[in-house]
């Protein structure tokens, strides 16, 4: 057994989906942020054995965001047990200069990476280092920032990320304002690209941003903050209208 591997009982072989099929449809993404690290690999278990496919991995610095979170260590922990089940790895990288980080986050098992448009003046470089590298690229917007920013982006990514609290913490309260900000941003982007929204998800605020245009839910402590998370996610997957 390789130093990452996960323990055969927790690995189920699904056939892995095709990725854009995936991320093109609605789905519920745990966020890993939330979970409970001592048992990861059960946590994850759970949440997969209700229906998850795609799992978010917060990814903080410490210059973009004031805390230091998860890195690739913890990817490659997990890649194993994720890909086994048939599902994906969405990498969310709250990082500055994310174009040195590309690389390893892709060597360790990410599916799909997403960067912070703030966090690079050289947005349309990264993204094509992404693609390079055989992930799908995601953009993402912080509540400050206008949907103008990444109008002229759609063409060079796969999913856009609309951040619905300030980026760093898990817990905290959905932006109310995130609702219209979802609906201009399905208008200017059209209908097909994904919105993702990320931030004070739960079963009570899906059903608004899912109706303004979101198609990818991320949720953390309302699904490992709560006593069952294979429970609380049906319950956010059946609020949003996911199959
Ligand atoms: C926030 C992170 C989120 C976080 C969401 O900076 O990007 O993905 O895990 O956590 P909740 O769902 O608890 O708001
Ligand atoms: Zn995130």
């Amino acid at each position: 057994m390789r130093r990452f591997d996960a323990p055969p009982d927790l690995i189920r072989r699904v056939a892995r989906p095709d990725p854009r099929e995936l991320v093109g449809s609605r789905q519920v993404l745990p966020s890993i942020l939330s979970a409970d690290y001592r048992c990861l690999g059960a946590q994850l278990e759970a949440v997969m054995g209700a229906g998850a496919r795609l799992v978010h991995v917060d990814v903080m610095d410490g210059h973009f965001v004031p805390p230091i979170t998860i890195g690739t260590v913890v990817v490659e922990s997990i890649r194993e047990q994720v890909h086994g089940a048939g599902g994906m790895l969405d990498c969310h990288l709250m990082v500055d200069n994310p174009e040195v980080q590309v690389e390893q986050f892709a060597n360790a098992g990410a599916d799909l990476i997403t960067i912070q448009v703030e966090a690079t003046p050289n947005v349309h470089y990264v993204l094509r280092q992404i693609r390079d590298a055989g992930c799908l690229a995601g953009i993402a917007i912080n509540p400050g920032t206008p949907v103008e920013a990444v109008s002229e982006l759609r063409d060079s990514v796969d999913l856009v990320l609309c951040m619905t609290v300030n980026p760093g913490w898990g817990g905290q309260t959905f932006i109310e304002s995130s609702e219209d900000k979802v609906r201009r941003l399905r208008t200017t982007l059209g209908d097909d690209l994904p919105i993702q929204v990320d931030g004070g998800i739960s079963a009570k605020t899906v059903r608004s941003v899912a109706e303004a245009g979101a198609t990818l839910y991320v949720a953390g402590s309302a699904i490992f903050g709560a006593p069952d998370p294979a429970g609380a996610y049906r319950e956010i997957a059946t609020a949003a209208g996911v199959a």
